[in-house]
């Protein structure tokens, strides 16, 4: 059996949170990107069969049920579904064949159908999903002329799972033949295979050299995978999947950018509830007295500390200013919501100055640290 058949025998826990922060995600995406009135497109380039052997739905059922739902109050949308392996291409033709919503269902490398959909993206919002099963299956740069069109005013955005656990025990396993007395071949072809998959040359530093802890080294891959794309996207934001609370890696990092920083508040949204579901079932459901860890504590204190910090870095910034950096400061973590909170509480108590009273959310208003003494 191949590892993509094998892949879709059961969802695995992890796969849940992946796909619950996608589902979460889309619901407020589409009502909000429908107010356009231009089409809406989502391309899933790493497709799978739609449906797990045990009945669960993969991400183009996902996809498809909140594209019926936008579509029945009148937005015209459109799901373009790719996957490489015939068996499980066939699969998905069968699966999505009733779905009553417009869609296109290819077989092959997603890259062959990337003219195709930067056509289309031309005239729609897009979202694009990549779920690859190995790190070796995207290169940085496969979307890049998709993520191009941003330049021409389109709204693009994209959610990857950057496997970084993947990656970096990949490039791991080629220590003894692209290392020469412990000096990297920069040059040598297996290093520029995996620079062409990490979008450049930060990787070699961050697995290579230093004293750090391996979890520290796969963090420190998945921030430079972020700063990457933050060429295309002005605002990244990344949750580390894992399947048990205490293991030291992650399963992977999703990845998420965007031009908006509504969308990033709404991905934040979506990835904060993933944290809460993940540390519910971890150490809440099921527990005669809760014992999660301190820090998944919610403390509206702490969510104030937070904006106060921001606000520091930050200067004098209007209201959402001050929220979307403290989110970026503190990803999946507290709400936009949240944070309004705390903003007014800050205001209220003169940890914050602004010209609005903080009794109520006033997006326009500036706030600013109050002067150190
Ligand atoms: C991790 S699975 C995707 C799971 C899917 N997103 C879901 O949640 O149901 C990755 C899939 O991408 C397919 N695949 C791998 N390389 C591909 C490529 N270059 N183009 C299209 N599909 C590819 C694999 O056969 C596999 O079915």
């Amino acid at each position: 059996m191949t590892d993509a058949l094998e892949f879709f025998h059961e969802k695995k826990p992890w796969s849940r949170y992946k796909d619950g922060i996608l589902d979460y995600y889309l619901e407020p995406y589409l009502a909000k990107v429908a107010k356009l009135r231009r089409p809406i497109l989502i391309v899933d380039c790493f497709a799978g069969p739609g449906q797990f052997d045990d009945g669960e739905p993969g991400s183009p059922l996902i996809i498809s049920k909140r594209l019926r739902s936008v579509q029945e109050r009148g937005a015209q949308v459109l799901g373009f579904y790719i996957e490489k392996d015939p068996v499980l291409y066939e699969r998905l033709d069968q699966n999505t064949r009733d779905l009553n919503i417009p869609m296109r269902v290819r077989q092959g490398d997603f890259r062959q159908y990337i003219n195709e959909i930067s056509e289309l993206a031309h005239d729609c919002t897009v979202f694009i999903y990549l779920d690859p099963i190995k790190p070796s299956d995207l290169l940085f740069a496969d979307m890049e002329c998709i993520y191009c069109q941003l330049d021409r005013g389109r709204s693009v955005e994209a959610l990857i799972n950057f496997m970084s656990t993947g990656f970096w025990r990949a490039v791991c396993g080629l220590a003894d033949r692209i290392l020469v007395d412990n000096t990297l071949q920069h040059k040598h072809p297996l290093v520029c295979d995996w620079d062409a998959i990490a979008g450049g040359t930060y990787w070699q530093e961050t697995v290579f050299s230093g004293q750090m802890s391996d979890p520290d080294r796969i963090e420190l891959l998945a921030q430079g995978y972020a700063e990457r794309l933050r060429q295309w996207f002005k605002w990244v934001i990344r949750y580390p999947v894992r399947d048990n609370y205490d293991d030291k890696f992650p399963k992977y990092h999703l990845t998420f950018g965007s031009r908006h920083s509504d969308a990033i508040e709404l991905m934040n949204r979506a990835m904060v509830n993933a944290r809460r579901t993940f540390v519910r079932a971890c150490f809440i459901d099921g527990f005669l007295f809760p014992n999660q860890p301190a820090k998944e504590i919610i403390d509206p204190h702490e969510a104030e500390r937070a904006v106060v910090r921001t606000s520091q870095t930050l200067g004098k910034a209007k209201w959402k200013d001050l929220r979307v950096r403290a989110t970026i400061e503190n990803p999946c973590t507290y709400t936009d919501s949240e944070f309004n909170s705390a903003i007014k509480r800050a205001i209220q108590k003169g940890d914050l100055v602004s010209d609005s009273s903080g009794r109520r959310i006033d997006e326009n208003a500036w706030i600013w640290p109050p002067k150190r003494e």
